[in-house]
């Protein structure tokens, strides 16, 4: 364990365990409806999780990326600047929403509306992490690793500072971390 980590909440175990299940949910509630998603994952956070993710979906996917990040001073509105945009034409097409963890709801929701608004066939959400309490916006991921309580969290795809993405667990960092 890294030495500035307190206590890890979802071991590397865990956290594959959990993304076969997923997996499986995946592709079966595609299939169901014979759709094939795009599976469109936010940078960087959720890198680690899309690439775990991904073996144990069993559908002809293709992934792409976008990197947003919300405006100064705005963050109450939930606007946000789109960094870097999808290369891949959505019109009409149905998209899978990779995220490493749902906060406030606030960059899920927005970039959601943001591709049904350019034409896309269906928005859902897949998220390796929730924080349910922190929400301040109406959003309910379709699928989830697991809930989180109102804790700061890093590894696996999660940063601070950007430190800490490389880790093959979610834990919680030493309070003199922070500092
Ligand atoms: P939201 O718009 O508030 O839902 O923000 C979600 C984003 O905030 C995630 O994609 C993360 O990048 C970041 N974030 C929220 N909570 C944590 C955390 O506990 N650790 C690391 N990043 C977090
Ligand atoms: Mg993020």
């Amino acid at each position: 364990m890294h030495s500035d980590i307190k206590k890890i909440l979802f071991s590397e175990e865990e956290i594959i365990e959990r993304s076969k299940q997923l997996g499986a949910q995946i592709t079966e509630d595609y299939k169901k409806e014979g759709r094939i998603p795009l599976v469109v994952a936010l940078l960087r956070g959720s890198v680690p999780f899309l690439a775990e993710l991904i073996k144990y979906v069993d559908l002809d996917i293709e992934y792409d990326f976008m990197d947003v990040s919300s405006y100064e001073g705005t963050e109450s509105i939930g606007d946000i600047r789109i960094i870097k945009d999808l290369d891949t034409s959505i019109k009409g097409v149905d998209i899978l929403l990779v995220e490493d963890i749902v906060d406030t709801g606030r960059t899920i929701q927005t970039v959601g509306r943001t591709l049904m608004h350019k034409g896309a066939n269906s928005v859902k959400i897949v998220t390796l992490l929730d924080k349910p309490s922190r929400r301040e916006v109406e959003v309910v991921p379709d699928y989830i690793g697991f809930q989180v309580e109102n804790e700061f969290v890093v590894g696996f795809g999660m940063d601070f500072n950007q430190k800490y993405r490389c880790l093959p667990y979610v834990g919680v960092l030493k309070d003199e971390c922070y500092q």
